[in-house]
């Protein structure tokens, strides 16, 4: 257990690259194993949901070394090329982890075991099994389509046109890596457009992928199955999700002005970015070069007067991991906040919906939930906090009600930060150093 507490800071200020991108650094590691030859990664996010990934690629018989700083060699074995795992593996509390290694999986004929921590085990599967049972796996996993699963890949995949009833780039990436495997073209029909760093990464590893337009939003992804994926070098650019703390934290900090470097500014993880700018935010976006396909850019955010807006349910699958964050910008802003189409957010690492309304509620923040919608209404700057705060093995809810009581009359206290570690390893570290007051007043091995 880790005991977190946050109180009022003064000012926010300095430049700081927050880790590696992690849906990045997943897929780096994912697909450099599916290569064949060495794949260098430069910046790789070094959390615990990243080094379960980089521990199941090692049962599959690829060899992932660290060379210095955040450099790490993959040695790939090629499409085909894997060994059974001896291990069930433990993919902690990454949703992310485990369904693009059930996609992998199901390409491989062999049984593959999978286990998570408790907050894993309670999230679905079925919308990874189904259109991956249409291929040819099939599965068994325990009621509710959840963790402990077993997959057996078929000897032959089969390709499939598939439109995701989700909008998940878990879903749809789990089918991309699936179909590396399946002789043929498979096609995932996509009506509202998710992140898309599994597309953007195989282009780089010279995949056959082509993306073209869908609906009104949408996009139509074909894939050539069996290609030989070529070896590449990758640089990570820090992580918008994490980036999204501390931007955060100076905007309702009085005096404060921060700078972030080299963030991954790919339009379908910038929704926060966009709100926080109509809500009358003072962050400027300076675009540097694209890295590997992905758009990278420099932020300067200042402190700001926030006002209340409305949020289309459209932008959720942009800025699906910020709601938490955004809530508590929310919190400080004038006016109410209103947030559509958050369906989403009850399965997550924590029901995020229902864990940020009783967090808000219980920080004097008057708060409506509906079943997929939150209205925040804004204190207009003051916010009385002082909550002791249930993280859930939830990362984002730790890290979003952190910063709350960096600017909140009272301290915030999180019962256990703990899972902290699966995405930003440096958050107390770094926000320390721009001048954020935390404190750890106890720390517990768990037991
Ligand atoms: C991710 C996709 C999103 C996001 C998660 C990372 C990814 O999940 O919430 O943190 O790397 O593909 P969904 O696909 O379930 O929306």
């Amino acid at each position: 257990m880790l005991n977190l507490k946050s109180y009022k800071s003064s000012s926010l200020n300095g430049s700081v690259k927050v880790p590696g991108d992690k849906s990045i650094s997943h897929r780096s590691i994912i697909l450099g194993g599916l290569a064949v030859g060495e794949t260098i990664v430069n910046d790789l996010l070094e959390s615990e949901d990243v080094l379960h990934t980089m521990a199941a690629m090692r049962e599959f018989g690829v060899i992932v070394k660290k060379l210095d700083g955040q450099k790490w060699s993959i040695y790939g074995r090629g499409i085909g090329g894997f060994d059974e795992p001896k291990n069930a593996l433990y993919l902690g509390n990454s949703g992310t982890g485990v369904r693009l290694l059930l996609g992998l999986a199901a390409g491989i004929p062999t049984n593959t075991f999978f286990i998570g921590d408790n907050s894993l085990s309670k999230r679905p599967m079925r919308r990874v099994t189904v259109p991956l049972e249409a291929m040819g796996a099939r599965f068994i996993n325990r009621s509710g389509g959840c963790l402990p699963m077993v997959c057996s890949g078929p000897k032959h995949l089969l390709p499939i046109r598939y439109k995701l009833p989700v909008a998940s780039a878990q879903v749809k990436s789990a089918i991309l890596l699936a179909a590396l495997g399946a002789a043929g073209n498979t096609t995932i029909l996509e009506p509202e457009p998710t992140r898309d760093h599994t597309e953007i990464m195989l282009k780089q590893f010279g995949a056959q992928i082509n993306t073209v337009p869908f609906e009104k939003n949408g996009r139509e992804i074909a894939i050539i199955g069996q290609p030989e994926l070529t070896a590449t070098k990758i640089s990570v650019p820090s992580d918008p999700s994490s980036a999204a703390f501390p931007a955060v934290a100076a905007l309702i900090t009085k005096d404060s002005n921060i700078r972030l470097t080299n963030v991954c500014a790919n339009s379908l993880r910038f929704g926060l970015f966009e709100i926080l700018i109509k809500m009358g935010a003072n962050i400027t976006v300076n675009y540097c070069n694209n890295t590997g396909g992905e758009k990278i850019a420099n932020l300067e955010v200042r402190s700001s007067s926030l006002r209340g807006v409305t949020v289309p349910a459209e932008i959720a699958p942009r800025m699906i991991d910020e709601y938490p964050i955004l809530a508590i910008a929310a919190a400080f802003a004038e006016g109410t906040t209103v947030m559509l189409g958050l369906k989403e957010l009850r399965v997550k690492e924590s029901d995020r919906l229902s864990a940020v309304a009783k967090g808000l509620s219980a920080s004097g923040v008057e708060v409506k939930e509906t079943a997929d919608s939150l209205t925040v209404y804004g204190k207009g700057g003051s916010v009385k906090g002082g909550a002791l705060i249930e993280a859930n093995m939830d990362h984002r809810i730790a890290m979003a009600f952190l910063v709350m009581g960096m600017a909140s009359e009272k301290p915030i206290e999180i019962d256990d930060a703990a899972t902290i570690q699966t995405s930003f390893p440096n958050f107390y570290e770094l926000m320390l150093n721009m001048g954020c007051k935390l404190t750890k007043p106890s720390s517990v091995q768990k037991g």
